[in-house]
């Protein structure tokens, strides 16, 4: 059973897409339900069997589950605005790539194919009930220190994960008022036109 769907967090989409589209948000605290081995077995499954550029496959995550000292390490690496709300989540992953092709030529799509794998994640988590809320907020040359992530790979992202669930009256209350708002994007005429640039481009 989806338990995402609080209501106000439904994508008020124009058009039909799928519900794992529609019911995905981004939520800052969760369910006390352990996300198991098992669990980030079926994730990471998702992340394999990505498309990438040549199929160079150049994600790498780092995993942690809360109460590990990887986790403590990983929150230490956060923005002071994402400690305050990531360790609700019972497992925090750091999400990087690799820079170069074995030719030494940079890998342009790294990144790309980076959060494409990330993007199938997220839609296999969904499948399951299962929350990621993706973070910029991640000090990355603090993580290469503390993961010793080797020269040549570059984390980009980390990210929470969690079962739906929770309430927001356990956030502190500067994130309590976001946590209810409305999510809100732009047209698609904003960002897509056929045969030409987006004029409506804000
Ligand atoms: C690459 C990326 C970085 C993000 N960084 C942060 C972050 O550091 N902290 C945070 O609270 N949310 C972060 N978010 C979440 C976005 O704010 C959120 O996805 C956006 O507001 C849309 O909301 P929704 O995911 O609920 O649709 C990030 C999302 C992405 C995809």
């Amino acid at each position: 059973m989806i338990t995402s769907t609080l209501e106000n967090k439904i994508a008020d989409t124009r058009y039909d897409v799928h519900p794992l589209i529609a019911q995905r948000w981004s939520p800052r605290v969760f369910s006390d339900k352990e996300v198991t081995g098992e669990d980030m077995n079926q994730l990471l499954e998702a992340v394999r069997w990505s498309a990438s550029s040549r199929n160079e496959q150049p994600w790498r995550l780092i995993y942690a589950h809360r109460g590990s000292k990887a986790y403590e390490r990983m929150m230490s690496c956060l923005s002071e605005f994402n400690r305050k709300w990531a360790g609700n989540a019972p497992v925090l992953i750091l999400a990087g790539y690799k820079e170069k092709f074995e030719s030494g030529k940079d890998n342009f799509h790294a990144l790309h194919d980076l959060g494409l794998a990330l993007g199938n994640m997220t839609v296999q988590a969904q499948s399951m009930d299962i929350a990621l809320h993706h973070m910029a907020g991640v000090d990355w040359k603090k993580a290469h220190e503390k993961f010793d992530v080797p020269a040549g790979y570059h984390i980009a992202t980390a990210i929470a994960v969690g079962y739906y669930g929770g309430s927001a009256e356990e956030l502190p209350e500067s994130l309590y008022e976001s946590a209810q708002a409305e999510r809100t994007r732009i047209p698609q005429a904003s960002f897509s036109a056929e045969g030409k640039w987006p004029e409506d481009n804000n």
